[in-house]
């Protein structure tokens, strides 16, 4: 079963990774990526729940020995909110989570599109490669995480942040 089954855009290829759909026979190799990457990793029921949303854009990143990386986003109401994104240990720096996004990016096809997402303070590759993407910082969680209490940096990607503004950015508050 896979997701979107009726209109599945075809898989495309970009500098020596494909990105397809996520489905469901992806998710142990999901599983095995998420407990080597994340202190505190999502549960199986959790990616069920978020392939199991009709509106939602869940990719994965393939190479010749199998799945890399994916990307979990879900839609809600106007907003993209990006919940995952993930590459494997020995597969990062090599551009897979640019080819992830720009892939979510053509997917959603709307030059309007807003896109949002929480990440740890400290987490400063991933900081790094989305203000590389144009997300900018716009606001923080206070103690998001729960497992050591820090801090989330809410981050949005919209047409002002892309334009150096954060003109169009719901509730702007202090980074
Ligand atoms: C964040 C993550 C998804 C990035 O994946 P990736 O495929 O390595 O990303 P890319 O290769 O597209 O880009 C990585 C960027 O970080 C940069 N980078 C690498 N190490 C860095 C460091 N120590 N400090 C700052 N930037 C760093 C790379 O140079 C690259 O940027 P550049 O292209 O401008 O040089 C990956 O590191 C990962 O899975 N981390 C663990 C899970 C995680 O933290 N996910 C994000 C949760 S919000």
């Amino acid at each position: 079963m896979s997701q979107r089954s009726t209109a599945e855009p075809p898989a495309r290829r970009f500098p020596g990774v494909e990105i397809r759909a996520l489905s469901y026979p992806d998710l142990p190799q999901v599983i095995a990526i998420e407990r080597r990457v994340f202190p505190t990793p999502w549960s199986l029921a959790m990616f069920v729940l978020e392939l199991s949303k009709q509106s939602g854009i869940c990719l994965a990143a393939v190479d010749e020995g199998g799945l890399v990386g994916y990307m979990i986003c879900s839609r809600y109401d106007t907003v993209w909110h990006i919940m995952n994104i993930a590459v494997d240990l020995d597969r990062q720096q090599r551009g897979i989570a640019s080819a992830l996004l720009a892939e979510l990016y053509r997917r959603v096809g709307e030059e309007t599109a807003r896109f949002t997402l929480e990440v740890r303070r400290s987490n400063a590759v991933a900081i790094h490669l989305y203000e590389r993407e144009g997300f900018r910082a716009a606001g923080t969680r206070r103690r998001y995480y729960q497992d050591n209490g820090e801090d989330a940096l809410v981050m949005w990607r919209t047409p002002a942040t892309l334009g150096g503004t954060l003109d169009d950015v719901p509730n702007p508050g202090p980074v």
